[in-house]
């Protein structure tokens, strides 16, 4: 008789969440995690970690920038570096110790180390081996590596995600590889902690797969706030000293190689799927060309009884579609229906502002042959963002030029990646532009933005 019903690998947001999820649909849960809190990627060295310093640096930018403005005047804060980290850590530990919490709370044990899979339906951890009926795999992701650049989080000096958020120090100037998310989000902490950054990026726009027009606009708040960018260049390879570094890039126009020199180079080009030691090759586990665990419909391998769900797995490495994926196949395990909509998964920039997307661009629906209308509100026009002094950016919304249906949106703005959801419902409801702009939304909220650009999508927006 097997000793679980299913064993899932990795705790991060979709193997914590399928387990509770498990577990409340009756089935003999455990959990395998190798570091030493669960939470994973995310809440260790991901999401949670940068939105704290996130926060924190958007309180010094407030205080040094528009407080005097508001009338409260006096010393700006000084930056306590080591304070920082620390409120950090706190913030970590609070809320890896609360998936502890719910791993007990939900009687799921905690199998400590890392896992390998022998055949299927055997879990080995350690020296143990545990029979199970199904598997789930949710091994996550780890940053890719760039050929030339070689990553050392210990030394500080050229660093991935997880090393930028110990550095030692503040730098005085970095270099950031890749105007993705990472690139920006943590571009932005040491931007507003006082160092000159220069991120560099292969693509002519920042955040590859947004519209042209978010795009252009993200940048251009960025470069006010202080970036700056070199775009269009390949990153070729860096040469670190104890306390500098080389970085040499190709400008992708042509002409010879330019050296530019930094003492924190971020190294944020993307993330792979990492399912090392599982043993899924000898296994006979089939794999995507891009190195994920191919699964079907319904997360299931080509292996009876192994599924897998998350950054392994195709699709964008979001944390919140591996939860969702989670919470699905353990549906499936218990002989339910396991559902995720696609179409509708939301991406936030936790930038300030920040930058939310759902559904499909405009661009992306042209170059289809699509035809669509777009209403576009701007903050200006928007009671609420002008009191807080956060009146840059826009909602645009866009709908289907027939039906009005509401096929994708994008916000720049104070709160978007909150003020998203509204669209998010509204296209899991299949609703119209319309149907948004008859909702009476609060006055003053920002939400009034979304509706705006609902409205112009129609007869016109009020307020522009
Ligand atoms: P990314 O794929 O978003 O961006 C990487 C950028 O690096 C691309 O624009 C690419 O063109 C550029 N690049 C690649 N090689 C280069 C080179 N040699 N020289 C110059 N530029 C180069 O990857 P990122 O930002 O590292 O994020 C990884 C994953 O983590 C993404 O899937 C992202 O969605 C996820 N993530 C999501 C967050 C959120 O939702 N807020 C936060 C952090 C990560």
């Amino acid at each position: 008789m097997s000793q679980y019903d299913v064993i899932i690998i990795g705790a991060g947001p979709g193997g914590y969440v399928s387990a509770v999820r498990c577990a409340q649909l009756g089935l003999k849960t455990a959990i395998v995690e190798g570091r030493e809190t669960l939470g994973g990627t995310c809440l260790n060295v991901g999401c949670i970690p940068s939105k704290a310093l996130l926060h924190a640096t958007h309180m010094l930018h407030e205080a040094e920038h528009n407080f005097a403005g508001m009338g409260l005047k006096g010393k700006s804060p000084s930056v306590d570096w080591k304070q920082m980290l620390t409120y950090k850590d706190e913030v970590i530990g609070q809320n890896t110790g609360g998936v502890e919490f719910l791993m007990k709370k939900n009687k799921i044990d905690w199998l400590k180390g890392w896992a390998s899979i022998p055949a299927a339906g055997k879990v080995t951890v350690g020296d143990t081996t545990y029979d199970t009926k199904n598997i789930v795999i949710a091994s996550g992701s780890v940053p890719s590596s760039l050929p030339g650049v070689n990553v050392d989080n210990d030394a500080g000096v050229v660093v991935d995600s997880t090393g930028a958020l110990e550095l030692k120090k503040t730098p005085k100037k970095m270099v950031v590889i890749g105007a993705g998310v990472i690139g920006l989000e943590l571009g932005s902490v040491y931007a507003r902690l006082g160092a000159e950054v220069t991120v560099v990026e292969y693509m002519d726009a920042v955040c590859p797969g947004m519209d042209k027009d978010v795009q252009r606009s993200f940048k251009k708040i960025l470069e006010k706030q202080g970036l700056n960018f070199i775009m269009g260049a390949a990153v070729k390879s860096t040469e670190a000293s104890k306390t500098k570094t080389k970085v040499t890039y190709a400008p992708k126009a042509g002409g010879d190689d330019v050296v530019i020199d930094a003492d924190v180079v971020l190294v944020a080009t993307g993330r792979k799927p990492f399912a090392e030691g599982l043993g899924l090759d000898a296994l006979g586990v089939k794999m995507t060309e891009r190195g994920q665990v191919a699964v079907d419909g319904q997360w299931a391998t080509n292996v009876p009884g192994v599924y897998a769900i998350g950054d392994v797995i195709e699709g964008p490495m979001l944390a919140h579609k591996a939860e969702d994926e989670g919470m699905a196949v353990a549906e499936v395990l218990a002989g339910k229906h396991g559902h995720v909509n696609y179409s509708v998964i939301p991406g936030v920039v936790y930038t300030t502002p920040e930058v939310a997307t759902v559904g499909q661009t405009e661009d992306a629906l042209k170059a289809e042959g699509r035809k669509v209308k777009v209403g576009k509100f701007s903050f200006m026009g928007n009671g609420r963002a002008k009191a807080v002094g956060q009146a840059e950016g826009f909602v645009k919304l866009i709908a289907d030029a027939e039906t009005d249906r509401v096929l994708g949106a994008a916000i720049i703005g104070p709160a978007a990646g909150d003020m998203i959801h509204e669209i998010c419902v509204a296209m899991e409801f299949g609703a119209s532009a319309q149907d948004i702009a008859l909702t009476c939304h609060a006055h003053p909220t920002y939400s009034e933005a979304v509706r705006e650009a609902a409205l112009a999508c129609g007869d016109g927006p009020i307020h522009a």
